[in-house]
């Protein structure tokens, strides 16, 4: 097992490809704190994770309000006395034409990805610095690299993701805490209309040079990596887990 008695924090783990990671994890021995807005989700995700023999615990919380994100960084230390891995995964999007985004559009993606990634990274940090270990992973996307049309908040945000995960790793390299960011691509509830709208759908497999989608679960051994010691010297990097549609 490669995360035996490891506490991970994996936020929006309700569904898709959070709730694959939180699988994963405890699979590899963590054990994990489903953290999602939507409690339900969340807890069914945790229940099954209990009931297949893993330990898990389901967390209400908006990762875009910080008083909610510090009472649940402090239940999951209550609860298990530390936390050893972040994922900042919880993601939306809000799609328009950028002349037509309206503020709300571009302050809701921002909140989460941005405001969201940066609030549970100094909910948890001193505990990682204090113990001099941590493994903090991003979660961006080839809109943050390569730009996509209606979705200007998304792609701002996913590529400052990638700032903040080598600031990150700079900053806190000095104690033995790793950052690193993934840019996945899978079929998930968030890639349902342009996995299956006719408009978009070929289009979007044209530059998908394995030619498919992945499902979560092929995207989750990525994060098992970053939180692994099979990582302990990587850090500050980016591995795409989208087919090959970043290829550039
Ligand atoms: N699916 C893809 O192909 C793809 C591609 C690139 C990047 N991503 C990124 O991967 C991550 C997961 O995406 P997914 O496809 O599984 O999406 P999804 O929509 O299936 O799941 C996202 C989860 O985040 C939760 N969430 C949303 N806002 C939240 C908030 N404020 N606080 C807490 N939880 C919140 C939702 O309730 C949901 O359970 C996101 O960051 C997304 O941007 C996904």
């Amino acid at each position: 097992m490669q995360l035996k008695d490891r506490v991970a924090i994996v936020t929006g783990a309700g569904q898709g490809i959070g709730a694959a990671v939180a699988r994963a994890y405890a699979r590899e021995g963590a054990r994990v704190a489903v953290v999602d807005l939507n409690i339900e989700s969340a807890q069914s995700v945790a229940a099954g994770i209990n009931a297949a023999g893993g330990q898990a615990i389901a967390v209400a919380c908006n990762v875009a309000i910080r008083e909610q994100v510090d009472a649940m960084a402090k239940l999951v230390t209550q609860t298990w006395g530390r936390v050893d891995i972040l994922v900042n995964n919880a993601g939306v999007t809000r799609t328009a034409m950028l002349h037509k985004m309206t503020q709300d559009q571009w302050q809701d993606v921002l909140s989460v990805h941005l405001s969201g990634s940066f609030n549970c990274l100094q909910a948890v940090v001193d505990g990682m610095i204090e113990r001099r270990y941590g493994r903090i992973i991003y979660v961006t996307s080839a809109a943050g690299v390569l730009g996509t049309i209606g979705q200007i908040n998304y792609s701002a945000a996913k590529a400052g993701i990638l700032g903040m995960t080598k600031s990150t790793a700079k900053e806190l390299a000095r104690f033995n805490i790793t950052a690193n960011a993934i840019a996945p691509g899978a079929a998930t509830p968030m890639t349902e209309t342009i996995r299956t709208d006719e408009r978009f759908k070929e289009k979007y497999l044209d530059r998908i040079p394995l030619g498919r989608w992945a499902e979560p679960q092929e995207v989750a051994p990525v994060f098992v990596f970053f939180a692994s010691d099979a990582s302990s010297y990587v850090t500050g990097q980016v591995i795409a887990a989208d087919g090959g549609m970043t290829i550039h």
